[in-house]
């Protein structure tokens, strides 16, 4: 079986770290691993609108910003297809022949969208497109029969929701589509990185959040007013590590050649752990440390977004020619989906002449 990845992202704002060590990082990774026959990253719009369909505009400037932050993470578009959503009118299609196959409750009992449901106070009257989207999703990811679907852990619903759509589709028509696996992030602090601020979660609306295209000097200054520990008064008191935001994001960036370069003092940052709970090791150094970790790892993001914004036409053209691509593939699964489902009628010459036998008893 061929191996495929599919995930994407909502285009409502700039990328952040948090996407970044949550996912992006992981899907270069993967495409440069040559293990994956195919890959397809799509701009979720019409997702995005079902919790946006009052300000469109919002959308539709955030897709040349997701773009931007894709290519400029080291997405390559010969490797991976970067695709709109909703130019593929195939999914829609598909969303709603899987819509007969999963019940309201189930729908309601889904965390993700329970959890959401109350972030945007919707409770008493939930648009049903909003409603509808986990349904939406596994169309996205079974028309292109993936196998994997890297993403955070937010997601996990949402693809096991997807998996029982596969098996009721499949027992009922016949099989036709594939199970697909979740990948998550392998390291603990990248599943969900805190924002600057200590709160869980990165947030536009919160304001504790780096994005990709933050210039140095606005990283520095996140970083070095990030919540650390509350108790570390002094260099001399001991430190926490628990919830503490600058040691999180050390786990998240920090790799073994970062010591010899930025902080040779230590040989790991089991070490420099041990001397801030020891006491005697103070914020601002652990923060120059991890400034200068941020910075290298996002100096060639920044770099290649450059590039890009200097050919905008470019960057939708790569867009038009991935939507295409992709279109082919969904439009496949569509039709293998309408004749296991019997609605083929112009296609099934069978059909035709076994009912014009009938008649011409
Ligand atoms: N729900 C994802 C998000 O919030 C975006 C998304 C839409 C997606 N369809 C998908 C992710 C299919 C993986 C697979 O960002």
């Amino acid at each position: 079986m061929e191996k495929i990845i599919l995930t994407g992202d909502r285009p409502t704002g700039r990328l952040h770290i948090g996407h970044y060590v949550g996912s992006l990082r992981r899907r270069v990774e993967l495409q440069n691993s040559g293990e994956f026959d195919k890959i397809f990253i799509m701009i979720a719009d019409a997702q995005a609108l079902t919790d946006n369909f009052d300000n469109p505009e919002k959308i539709r400037q955030n897709i040349l910003e997701v773009a931007l932050d894709y290519l400029s993470c080291g997405l390559d578009p010969t490797k991976s297809n970067l695709f709109i959503q909703s130019q593929i009118s195939e999914l829609t299609e598909l969303t709603f022949y899987y819509m007969n196959l999963v019940t309201v409750s189930r729908l309601q009992r889904n965390p993700t969208v329970k959890s959401e449901i109350q972030m945007r106070n919707f409770e008493a009257s939930i648009p049903v497109g909003f409603f509808n989207y986990p349904i939406s999703q596994a169309a996205d990811i079974t028309a292109f029969k993936a196998t994997v679907v890297p993403v955070g852990e937010d997601q996990l619903p949402m693809i096991e929701q997807t998996r029982e759509i596969v098996r009721k589709f499949n027992s009922i028509y016949g099989e036709v589509l594939v199970e697909p696996d979740v990948l998550l992030p392998d390291n603990q602090a990248c599943l969900r990185l805190p924002g600057t601020d200590g709160k869980a979660k990165m947030s536009k609306s919160l304001g504790n959040c780096i994005y990709l295209a933050d210039d140095p000097k606005e990283v520095q200054k996140k970083i070095m007013s990030m919540y650390t520990d509350p108790l570390h008064i002094q260099v001399s008191d001991p430190g926490h590590l628990e919830g503490n935001t600058a040691f999180i994001y050390l786990d998240a960036f920090c790799k073994p050649e970062h010591f010899a370069e930025f902080w040779p003092e230590y040989a790991n940052l089991d070490e420099v752990k041990e001397h801030y709970t020891r006491g005697g090791l103070g914020d601002v150094k652990v923060k120059k440390f991890l400034n200068k970790i941020m910075e290298s790892e996002l100096a060639p993001i920044r770099a290649r977004r450059k590039e890009y914004e200097k050919d905008i036409p470019m960057v939708y053209d790569i867009l038009k020619e991935g939507t295409e691509r992709a279109r082919e593939v969904a439009a496949k699964t569509l039709d293998e989906v309408k004749a296991a489902m019997k609605i083929n009628y112009f296609d099934d010459a069978s059909l035709i002449a076994e009912q014009a036998k009938r008649y011409a008893k």
